[in-house]
C-alpha cells in the first residue's frame, strides 16, 4: 500500500457528506443509536438505502444481529449536539433527545430533516465495517432547514450566499 491510514482518512474527508443518526430498539426494549455519514441511496424500486457500521462499534452487534428494524434520521445543522451525543463512546443521553415512535416501534428523532423507517434487507461484508442495507417502508419529510454537513473532519453548514 503506497499510502498511510492517515492519508486515506484525509482523502476520504474531502468528500462532503450529510450526517445522520441511525436509531433502533434492542430486544430488551432499550434504545440505541449511532452517528453515521456513510448513508447512501441504493435503489428506487425497491426503495433501498445503506450505511456501514464499524465492527468495533458498541451498536454493531445490534445492527448486524438482532435489530432487524431501524430508523435513519437526517440531521439539521442545529442538531450538531445530537450528532456529538451519538458519536460519543458509551453514549447514554436519550433523556436529552426528543423522539417519537416511527410506527414500527423504533425511536424517530424529532426535528430531523427527514427520516427513513427501514427493515433490514441485507448485510454485506465491508472489511472492518458491515454494510447494512435497509428496505424503506415508511418515510417522513420533517422540518425544513439547513442540513448538518461533515467535511475535512469538521462539522459545516451550507453557505447561503
Ligand atoms: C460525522 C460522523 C460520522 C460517522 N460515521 C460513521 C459511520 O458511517 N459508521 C460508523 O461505524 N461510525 C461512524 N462514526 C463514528 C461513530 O459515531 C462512533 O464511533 C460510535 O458511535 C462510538 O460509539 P461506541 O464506541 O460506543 O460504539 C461517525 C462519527 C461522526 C462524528
Amino acid at each position: 500500500m503506497s499510502f498511510s491510514p492517515r492519508d486515506f482518512r484525509d482523502c476520504l474527508g474531502q468528500f462532503t457528506t450529510g450526517v445522520a443518526v441511525v436509531t433502533t430498539r434492542a430486544e430488551d426494549g432499550s434504545k440505541a443509536g449511532i452517528t453515521i455519514n456513510s448513508f447512501a441511496s441504493v435503489s428506487l424500486d425497491p426503495a433501498l438505502v445503506l450505511f456501514s457500521v464499524d465492527q468495533r462499534a458498541a451498536t454493531h452487534a445490534l445492527f448486524a444481529g438482532s435489530c432487524t428494524r431501524f430508523c435513519i434520521n437526517i440531521l439539521r445543522q442545529d442538531q450538531q449536539a445530537i450528532s456529538e451525543l451519538f458519536s460519543a463512546p458509551g453514549q447514554n443521553g436519550w433523556e436529552t433527545v426528543g423522539f417519537e415512535d416511527d410506527g414500527h416501534g423504533m425511536p424517530r428523532l424529532r426535528g430531523s430533516l427527514a427520516a427513513f423507517s427501514c427493515k433490514r434487507h441485507a448485510i454485506h461484508d465491508g472489511g472492518d465495517h458491515s454494510i447494512i442495507v435497509g428496505h424503506v417502508d415508511n418515510l417522513v419529510m420533517g422540518e425544513t432547514g439547513e442540513p448538518l454537513l461533515y467535511y475535512g473532519g469538521r462539522y459545516r453548514g451550507l453557505k447561503s450566499e
